[in-house]
């Protein structure tokens, strides 16, 4: 009996002297006496598997002695231990049969390292490259374990939704929703008439889940949401995208502190889970991309966080003699050059800022009694910067609409938000953890382009 199997469980069960057929991409081919190796992927993990073609095979001449690197092939064979160093297992092919062909004098992934801009110019190529296919398989896990996370912990997923006509974070960074004719747009008195659109009303892609996640946080206490947001901001950075998946929890009857305590314990957990489920992956990041990475986790996992106000990180930014290329003093917001010196030079550790400015924070957070700051928090990591982002939210209703005339904020057009602090009002806080920023700080990658399959920049949207 043939039994299919993918590489990755070849490899972890090592079923030496059954009959196996496996199917995947041909990484490399080598020629020996009378026979050829081939490496072969199907992307379930990053060693390939070694295939044994012995020149009896029928079609060895014809078809085998030509296959090169991304040909599709499918083998069976036996497996058997390898006598050979380099891999501990390897398939004897008693048949090879050819998919797809892929000529080498343009197929344009080779052998040799190629650089990040370059896959990027072939995006649709790249997940079969070791590195890509890694972080492929790391997004992916992670992904399961942000559900895993808060699942244990008895959280709720809500679908937030995509299409929304609210602006969570007021900065009016976002892209319309139209189904009007651009060309010929309905107007009334010199401006568009939004009344004649699809939802009769402007609307635009949601640049955060939070305030309809509270919404749920009101009635089922612990929630949260895990969806793509839409930022139109043009921020040509390499921790900035257009598209970025966004993890938000809510929780009712919590304030900044244990808010941030589950932030704390949600990386560390995130942190924990791809050391332990994605190891051979972050190897290979470790030894070819970044060579602190395992450092940069013991930061993570070995410690407290650092917790400091905004005012004291001022403080430590003034005293610090440097030359910031932006300029800073109290009042004005920290730039990622300020979040990385605190956290990769002052303390080498995840710092959480709390208590900023209530100039430079959004409608929703809660004013603290100084009416001066806010009960916001930011968490930095070494070597990405804020990767967290929360608050406490404003539970007086009162205060909550003084601060949305404040903010330019339309209140007939967040009655529903207001009502939530009409009725069964509670303190209540969540955070928002980009789960790019987070591959970013797992893989060691430099790039945010180069953590998600479809990257969305100023310029740029292939696909
Ligand atoms: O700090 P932000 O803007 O917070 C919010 O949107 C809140 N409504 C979240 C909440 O409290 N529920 O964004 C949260 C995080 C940031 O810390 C950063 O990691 C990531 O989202 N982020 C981006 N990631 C990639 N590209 C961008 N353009 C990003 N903007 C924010
Ligand atoms: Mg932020």
């Amino acid at each position: 009996m043939v039994k299919h199997l993918r590489i990755q469980q070849v490899l972890q069960d090592k079923p030496v002297g059954e009959n196996l057929e496996i199917k995947g991409w041909v990484k490399t081919r080598r020629d020996g006496k009378g026979l050829s190796f081939l490496e072969v992927s199907d992307g379930s993990c990053l060693t390939g598997l070694q295939i044994i073609a012995d020149q009896g095979l029928p079609n060895y001449n014809e078809e085998i002695k030509k296959l090169s690197t991304g040909c599709a092939v499918r083998a069976f064979g036996s497996l058997v231990e390898s006598p050979a160093k380099g891999q501990e297992v390897e398939l004897h092919a008693n048949e090879i049969y050819v998919f797809g062909w892929a000529d080498p004098e343009t197929y344009p992934l080779q052998k040799k390292r190629h650089s990040f801009e370059f896959l990027r110019s072939i995006s649709h190529l790249r997940p079969r490259t070791n590195s890509l296919g890694a972080v492929t398989r790391i997004r992916s896990t992670l992904s399961y374990a942000v559900h895993q996370f808060f699942q244990e912990r008895g959280f709720f997923q809500i679908h937030t939704p995509i299409i929304t006509t609210s602006d969570c974070e007021g900065a009016g960074e976002m892209f319309s929703v139209t189904a009007l004719d651009l060309n010929d747009l309905p107007t009334e008195k010199g401006k568009v008439s939004f009344e004649r659109d699809f939802f009769g009303q402007p609307a635009n892609l949601t640049v955060s889940g939070q305030l309809e996640a509270e919404i749920y946080a009101l009635s089922h206490s612990n929630v949260y949401t895990f969806g793509p947001t839409f930022r139109a901001e043009n921020s040509n950075t390499s921790r900035h995208l257009a598209e970025f998946w966004m993890v938000e929890p809510e929780m009712a009857f919590c304030d900044l502190d244990g808010d941030v305590k589950v932030a704390e314990e949600f990386l560390k957990y995130l942190v924990k889970h791809a050391l332990e489920n994605c190891r051979e992956d972050i190897d290979l990041f470790a030894k070819f991309v970044d060579k602190e990475l395992f450092s940069k986790f013991s930061a993570v996992l070995e410690s407290d966080f650092i917790r400091i106000t905004y005012s004291e990180a001022i403080d430590r930014l003034e005293e610090s003699g440097r030359d910031f290329e932006f300029p800073i003093s109290w009042g004005t917001d920290l730039q990622s050059e300020h979040e990385r010196y605190l956290t990769e030079e002052v303390f080498k550790k995840p710092v959480v800022v709390t208590d900023y400015p209530k100039t430079i924070k959004p409608f929703y957070m809660r004013v603290n009694d100084d009416d001066k700051t806010v009960a916001a928090m930011d968490i930095l990591l070494p070597g990405i910067g804020e990767i967290v982002g929360g608050s406490q939210r404003e539970e007086r209703y009162d205060v909550l609409s003084a601060r949305m005339e404040e903010t330019g904020l339309n209140p007939d057009e967040y009655k529903w938000y207001l009502d939530l602090r009409r009725f069964g009002s509670v303190p209540h806080a969540g955070f928002g953890l980009g789960f790019e920023r987070m591959i970013l700080f797992i893989t060691g990658m430099y790039n945010i382009r180069d953590v998600i399959p479809f990257p969305r920049t100023p310029g740029s949207a292939e696909f």
